[in-house]
């Protein structure tokens, strides 16, 4: 599907600063075109990326204890689409939602997921709103009449581990915002574990993660003009222990050079562009960013395998 002049230009952009740099890197927010959301969505189904099971069947077991903790006549407020079955997990769990506003870039999957979200959801008020989440958000466009008891601000998936620390606690200031005093934060972030189960899970043995990977190429190729060779670029997930976290690299294993938007980039045999990192946390790591964000773990759920967690944090000067 072709994309706008303006996000071509953005993506361009971002792809010669990032090439620039040094070390080399690229955007993860740039996997996501239809192909990459769909590789994204085979990568939940192998076996080794126990993330989204594990999420799930911590929605599944404390379904119960979180609807408390939101309480009745919330409005929940996703950063994403809205489109995951942990969303509906969610929603059927509460006690008389107010509405439900999922957070959304692309306005396609918005509506396709609000649309499907409207007829499953008949008694909750479905209020879609084209933003970008990682921007600050026109909190106008929030607002209910007449207001709602307390807003939830609902982040699954452990997509905070993309973000470095900084821009962490940058984006849980701006959630906490949102949330308001009397609101929280409902927010999954996986936990720290061997070095081996990373590894495999970033790097599954069927190879639909090195195909995610390497998409950035292909859209850099298709949407950019990018004269490159896809197969002189390997995917490799590295653990970094210093910073507990797993990196994705997409490395040359051969010289070879990218030509886009008239420049050139040269790489010898063994030279990377660092493409994504997943942040790993253990429980009381989360904490002490999110105090830095201002903010409180009241409570913390773990799925049954202790894999996953989902925090609930308040303002915490309340
Ligand atoms: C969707 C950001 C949670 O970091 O684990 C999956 C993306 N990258 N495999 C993650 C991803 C490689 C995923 N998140």
């Amino acid at each position: 599907m072709a994309i706008s002049e303006k996000a071509r230009a953005a993506f361009l952009a971002d792809v010669l600063s990032g090439l620039s740099a040094q070390p080399r890197t690229l955007p993860c927010k740039y996997f996501y075109d239809a192909r990459g959301s769909a590789l994204f969505e085979a990568i939940c189904e192998c076996p080794e990326y126990y993330l989204t099971r594990a999420d799930l069947a911590l929605h599944e077991q404390h379904a119960g204890a979180i609807s408390q903790r939101v309480g009745p006549e919330a409005h929940i407020i996703e950063f994403g689409s809205g489109a995951g079955i942990k969303t509906r997990k969610l929603l059927a769990s509460l006690e008389r939602p107010r509405a439900y506003t999922p957070i959304e870039i692309s306005t396609a999957a918005l509506k396709v997921s609000a649309r499907r979200l409207a007829a499953d959801f008949p008694d909750i008020e479905i209020r879609p709103l084209q933003a970008d989440y990682t921007r600050d958000i026109d909190a106008d466009r929030l607002q209910l009449d007449p207001p709602s008891r307390r807003r939830v601000v609902y982040f699954p998936g452990s997509t905070i581990g993309n973000f470095d620390h900084a821009e962490a606690i940058t984006f849980l200031q701006r959630m906490g915002r949102i949330a308001r005093p009397e609101g929280a934060i409902l927010i999954g972030v996986d936990l720290m574990k061997p070095e081996s189960t990373l590894v495999a899970a970033y790097d599954d043995a069927a190879g639909i993660t090195a195909d995610f990977n390497r998409n950035l190429l292909t859209r850099m190729q298709t949407e950019l003009g990018a004269k490159l060779e896809c197969e002189a670029f390997t995917h490799q997930a590295r653990f970094n222990s210093e910073c507990s976290r797993i990196e994705m690299h997409l490395v040359a294993n051969r010289g070879t050079r990218i030509e886009i938007g008239g420049q050139c980039f040269d790489f010898s045999e063994g030279d990377s562009i660092h493409t994504e990192s997943s942040h790993k946390y253990s429980v009381d790591d989360f904490r002490a960013l999110a105090a830095q964000a201002g903010l409180k773990s009241v409570q913390v759920w773990k799925d049954a395998d202790g894999l996953f967690s989902m925090h609930w944090l308040k303002q915490a000067a309340a």
